[in-house]
């Protein structure tokens, strides 16, 4: 590999946040090659944008490079390969393993190895379902290496969701691990991914696991019962037509035996333009989104983030504490603190209960952690248990300097309590799966913005965000409206949906034309401050996490006794927002008292948890007899919405049945 630059200090606050933002704006051409000599390439970009697509565009044409041998190889080669590139501190095991460089570089070239081993090469697909633990880095930075494409099912999700994302992703093989351990259980994925296989249509030709102790189910007992025809803990409906269990001819391999017998595979080089991995979101229906982020643009996009918002750099600490099946995972636990050379710290466990709310502070205080990144609802949860945060004063946290909280609006009153606490500046960073870093932030590296409570401040160098009405003309400062992004968007950013550049257009850059639409509303004040209200669609987010009420509702109207049914985002004081399900059903069901109702409602919230997953966190269910709709047919989620949360509203004038409405109005007020 060549290298066209050594790496960055960070922050070298030299130039305004004024000045770059406005360059990254008149000359993003400019301003993207510039920041692209953080990277090392194997061709080096000549130019930035390709538009030729328009409006689907394309970052460094031409340029290649290995995403892997920027986050690892060229760290060692510049001689830091004894530098720690993961602290992986596993509080659920109590547990911390630093991974050098050097270790991870190895470790990442021989899984490399085993996958090409299973026949995987460039461009294939490979399904990552792992816990927290460091293999989700190896497997991700493995299939970087190689050029295959990696695409990470988070954890909390049920088999039938992973085997949407098998189906769509079309993978050679699955990366997975025995389960994951939640503080109340241990999560077994063995049988989850056997069943997800057995379910999807797509044939996989390999199963990887790691091997955890203290687990029940092991790769024997998966290998035998696939022999006998129906992997482990496999109902009826996973059999194909023909009654067979679809994927017996899958091999179920074990992890340390394959690295074991596999050679390191070297680097291959890819276009800067190729996919890294495709990450699968909420959208309005039930049927995922698989967001593209391509190697280059990546590459250069994250890199600046670095030194520009989060302000770590090499030999720095960051720690993260999201998940890997996520965005944020992606992107600052795994790919941008590795990209930089820092040390990334990788925690199996909780804000709170592992073993206690100060679990946050201890992990930062022992690692010398610089930034910690997390979610509004992981503050809300410690504040809850320790509102007067003595467990973080017992703590040395003498080396951070910022938090870092984004996925949610973080709400003025958590981020004045945790200010207090910390004593750091607390910034509030907007993004979204699609975009893979952030649209707006106080980008504190480069120039720490004054604060406004409620904002996550300016729009980031390289967005050009405006506010447009419904029909696409932009709203005075102050107004609220769709906040829409003018195309290009910043390297870094989706180039595509999975196999579909149609539903990408149609999903986001058909509403608005020339520009890309968030989804989101909210305003820009006349400072230019920058404030996010909530969605504009059926997307609903608990505890930090994107789901779609399509896919909640897909599952309840699965079930036999019901007809129709609506799910809607209530507000919820530790969440976020919480689901909340209204259904109806089928005429003729009979539910016998209050026991044959509580029954129902049980099996309603096991239908969401076994075919959503754990994370959806269902709770709350009703039966009710009617649904308020439009005279078109549309359920009116909002104005229920609005009522349950006890918000003005408008009953809109299209309402089919005003009286339906009324009926419902007693249950959406005291919640089902
Ligand atoms: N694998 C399997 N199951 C999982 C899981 C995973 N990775 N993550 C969560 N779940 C399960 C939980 O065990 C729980 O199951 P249960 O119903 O059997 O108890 C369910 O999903 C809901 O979990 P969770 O959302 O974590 O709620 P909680 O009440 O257990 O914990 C918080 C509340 C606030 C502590 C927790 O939601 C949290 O840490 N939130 C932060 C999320 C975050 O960082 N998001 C990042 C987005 S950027
Ligand atoms: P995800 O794709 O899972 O990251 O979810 C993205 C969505 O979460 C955004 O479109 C917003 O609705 C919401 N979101 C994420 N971060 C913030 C934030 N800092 N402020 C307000 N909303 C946020």
């Amino acid at each position: 590999m060549s290298s066209t630059s050594p790496l960055r200090e960070p922050s070298q606050p030299s130039e305004s946040y004024e000045s770059v933002y406005r360059r990254s704006i008149e000359d993003p051409e400019r301003f993207w090659l510039e920041a692209a000599a953080a990277i090392d390439w194997t061709e080096p970009p000549t130019r930035a944008l390709d538009d030729a697509g328009a409006p689907i565009y394309r970052w460094f044409p031409g340029a290649r490079l290995n995403t892997a041998v920027n986050c690892l190889d060229r760290h060692v080669a510049a001689g830091h390969g004894e530098r720690t590139a993961i602290i992986y501190d596993s509080a659920v095991l109590g547990t911390v393993e630093h991974i050098s460089y050097a270790d991870l570089t190895d470790r990442v070239a021989r899984f490399a190895g085993a996958l090409v081993s299973l026949g995987v090469g460039r461009g294939d697909r490979v399904v990552i379902y792992l816990p927290m633990t460091p293999e989700a880095h190896v497997a991700m930075l493995a299939c970087a290496r190689i050029g295959a494409v990696h695409s990470v099912v988070f954890g909390g999700f049920a088999a039938r969701e992973l085997a949407a994302r098998i189906d769509d992703a079309k993978p050679t093989v699955i990366v997975t691990s025995s389960g994951g351990i939640e503080p109340n259980r241990r999560v077994e994925y063995l049988p989850a991914v056997a069943e997800a296989v057995a379910l999807a249509q797509h044939r996989v030709g390999a199963v990887v696991a790691k091997q955890r102790e203290g687990f029940e189910t092991r790769l024997e007992d998966v290998r035998a019962s696939v022999r006998d025809g129906v992997p482990a803990g496999v109902g009826n409906e996973a059999r194909n037509e023909t009654g067979n269990v679809a994927e017996a001819g899958t091999r179920w391999v074990d992890w340390d035996e394959a690295v074991a017998e596999a050679e390191p595979a070297a680097p291959v080089d890819v276009a800067a333009t190729d996919p890294l991995y495709i990450l699968y979101t909420s959208g309005t229906t039930g049927s995922p989104k698989g967001v593209v982020r391509d190697h280059g643009g990546h590459a250069v996009a994250l890199a600046w983030t670095m030194a520009n918002i989060y302000d770590v750099g090499p030999g720095q600490t960051m720690f993260t504490a999201s998940d890997v099946g996520w965005v944020v995972g992606h992107s600052y636990i795994v790919y941008a603190p590795l990209l930089v050379g820092a040390t990334t710290v990788l925690y199996e466990g909780k804000p709170v209960g592992t073993p206690d709310a100060g679990a946050f502070w201890r992990v930062a205080a022992q690692h010398g952690v610089r930034s910690l990144f997390t979610a509004p609802t992981a503050l809300r949860a410690i504040r809850k248990v320790d509102p007067e945060g003595d467990l973080a004063r017992e703590h040395d946290l003498s080396a951070l300097q910022t938090l870092f909280a984004a996925g949610e609006r973080l709400d003025p009153e958590t981020q004045g309590w945790i200010g207090d606490l910390l004593g750091v500046p607390i910034v509030d960073n907007w993004w979204q799966t699609e975009t893979g870093w952030p649209i707006g932030a106080n980008p504190v590296g480069l120039e720490a913005l004054p604060v406004k409570t409620g904002s996550c401040t300016r729009p980031t160098p390289g967005y050009a965000v405006e506010i447009l009405d419904g029909s696409g003309q932009p709203v005075e400062p102050g107004v609220e409206g769709n906040i829409c992004l003018r195309l290009p968007l910043p390297p870094g950013t989706l180039t595509t949906l999975w196999g579909n550049d149609q539903r990408f257009i149609d999903s986001y850059l058909s509403a608005f034309e020339g520009y890309y639409a968030t989804g989101d509303s909210g305003l820009v004040d006349e400072e230019g401050y920058l404030f996010v209200m909530g969605r504009t669609d059926d997307v609903i987010n608990v505890a930090g996490h994107r789901l779609s009420t399509g896919a909640l509702e897909q599952a309840l109207a699965a079930h036999p006794a019901v007809a129709e049914c609506a799910v809607i985002g209530l507000a919820d004081p530790l969440k976020g927002q919480r689901a909340s399900g209204y259904v109806v059903l089928k005429s003729g069901v009979e539910v016998e008292g209050a026991a044959g109702l509580e029954e129902l409602l049980a099996e309603l919230r096991a239908t969401v948890r076994t075919s959503v997953g754990a994370v959806a966190d269902f709770k709350q269910v009703a039966v009710v007899d009617a649904l308020p709709k439009t005279r078109s047919g549309k359920i009116l989620r909002k104005t229920m919405r609005q009522m349950a949360d006890g918000e003005e509203y408008v009953v809109p004038s299209t309402i089919e049945d005003r009286s339906v409405l009324d009926a419902l109005a007693p249950t959406l007020r005291t919640g089902p």
